[in-house]
């Protein structure tokens, strides 16, 4: 077909592929959800309905997108962890984004009637998206610690507000005296004043909402994965080396036939050899450690910060 002459155009749109081999995250966010929520009459500090449907929002997400890895939500926000070597959509930084943040807010309005059956959607809600880029591990882990740290500081500060504007303080008031308190004192202040123990209050608020796949493959309990890589690694070859010393065999075509008698003009040496190829074979198979690409996502309010959370996870930043 020719080419019309306007054609040219589309030399104007720039490729723009984000880094290849490192950690790409999207974290969106409600546009004026300020507004957005006093509009639509949320409970303050925390309304359960709103952070419910932001949780299911994000599993669609990654229900349809396999290569996110992870996702951590609080308040109107949500990040995303795509698995380091994802091919999707070539990397390419505009379509992941916009594509991860219209499935996000299109779920979010779907599902709006399931957690607020009274209450219907006055205006359309929009999200807004942005890719970061991390090199390493370390950044990672720093990203998600940063995340979970904002959510415990605006949730101690938002629940010291709200009580003291339920005492009678005026907004204004509240503020004030908070000005320069830190979060012993606001602890303080919820405990003496209210009876609010803050430990106290549910996870979901504290610890904000971390959406990430199970292993499927675990068995009552116990994930294959909890082993580390190189643990469950070595554990496997030497099984492997039990059973190939238990039958002295041919491995590679499952026929088990002593060595030397099946393979006559071949000398010891070649079989070694093949022997060693065909353990690195079936130990790779055996040892495929999971991706965290398959498998129910469940979504917890746990801690992100310390080491447990990654150590039980190695397929996050590998
Ligand atoms: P932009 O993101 O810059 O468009 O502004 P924003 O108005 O969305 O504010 P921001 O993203 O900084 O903060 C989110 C706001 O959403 C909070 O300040 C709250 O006003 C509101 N919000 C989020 N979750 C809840 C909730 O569970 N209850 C209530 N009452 N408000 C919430
Ligand atoms: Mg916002």
């Amino acid at each position: 077909m020719a080419k019309s002459r306007f054609e040219y155009v589309r030399n104007y749109e720039l490729p723009d592929p984000l880094m290849p081999n490192a950690f790409i995250v999207v974290r969106i966010d409600g546009r004026g959800f300020h507004k957005f929520s006093d509009t639509h009459s949320f409970q303050k500090p925390n309304d359960k309905r709103a952070l419910d449907l932001m949780d299911i929002a994000a599993k669609t997400v990654m229900t349809e997108y396999k290569d996110v890895i992870l996702a951590f939500g609080e308040s109107d926000e949500y990040s995303f962890l795509l698995r380091r070597n994802t091919k999707l959509y070539n990397r390419r930084r505009s379509k992941i984004s916009s594509s991860i943040v219209s499935l996000f807010t299109s779920a979010y309005v779907f599902h709006w009637s399931h957690l607020f059956p009274e209450d219907p959607l006055k205006y359309p809600p929009s999200f807004d998206s942005r890719v970061i880029v991390y090199p390493t591990e370390k950044e990672i882990r720093d990203y998600f610690a940063w995340r979970q740290a904002d959510t415990h500081i605006n949730n101690l500060y938002n629940t010291a507000f709200w009580a003291l504007v339920h005492d009678g303080q005026s907004t204004t008031e509240a503020n004030k005296t908070l000005q320069g308190t830190d979060s012993k004192d606001k602890n303080e202040l919820l405990f003496s004043k209210y009876g609010i123990n803050y430990n106290d209050l549910p996870a979901m608020y504290r610890k904000g909402s971390i959406c990430v796949r199970s292993d499927p493959r675990a068995v009552s309990g116990v994930q294959q994965t909890d082993v580390p890589v190189s643990a469950s690694a070595s554990a496997s070859a030497s099984a492997f080396a039990e059973t190939s010393a238990l039958s002295s065999l041919s491995i590679s075509n499952g026929v088990s036939k002593t060595g030397t008698e099946d393979h006559p003009h071949e000398t010891n040496e070649i079989l070694q050899t093949r022997q060693s190829e065909g353990q690195k074979t079936r130990s790779a198979k055996k040892i495929k450690p999971y991706e965290g690409i398959d498998g129910e996502i469940v979504v917890l309010h746990e801690d992100i910060i310390k080491d447990r959370f990654w150590d039980e996870r190695p397929w996050l930043t590998m």
